[in-house]
């Protein structure tokens, strides 16, 4: 219960497939509001299960920047369902990859299937910010993180750095 520790590359589970949600179980709806708190404390915008070491496909945000109020989205079994042909382009980081960013080009609109926590199937139209960390945490069900979606050059870069970081921790 409460904060998690969140694993960073080159962690394995980052890269493995996580497995949808069968049953919203209690300890289902505990796992949700743990990664919200721990998204939060992190502080981040999303956080997926596998970052948290949970191989099962469940994702939270938050992308309001305490403008208006908390907007807190918990999704289970989060599915893509209809993506733009126009593209645009956000600077991303994330959780995993702590004090890395770069420029990702992504589908500029996403509508979203998922559960939300009281087992309701809902759907939502994200745009701007939220369609870019809604792709980006269901991407981490799949293994996908957002360094696999810029140039080579520039992931290297980022890599060899990681990679220095973690023999220097
Ligand atoms: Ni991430």
């Amino acid at each position: 219960m409460g904060l998690k520790p969140i694993l960073f590359v080159p962690d394995p589970l980052l890269r493995k497939m996580a497995s949808p949600v069968e049953e919203i179980t209690n300890d289902i709806k505990q796992l949700l509001d743990d990664m919200a708190q721990t998204m939060y404390d992190a502080p981040g915008i999303g956080l997926a299960g596998p970052q948290i070491g949970e191989l099962k496909r469940v994702i939270v945000m938050d992308c309001s920047r305490d403008e208006d109020g908390d907007e807190l989205w918990q999704m289970i079994n989060p599915e893509i369902i209809q993506i733009a042909k126009e593209t645009t382009t956000l600077e991303e980081g994330c959780l995993s990859i702590p004090g890395h960013n770069a420029d990702v080009t992504r589908p500029a609109w996403v509508d979203v299937r998922f559960t939300d926590i009281n087992g309701t199937e809902q759907q939502m139209k994200a745009e701007g910010l939220l369609a870019a960390c809604v792709q980006h945490e269901i991407d981490h069900l799949n293994g996908v993180l957002f360094i696999d979606h810029i140039s080579k050059l520039k992931k290297n870069m980022i890599w060899r750095k990681v990679l220095k970081e973690v023999r220097h921790s």
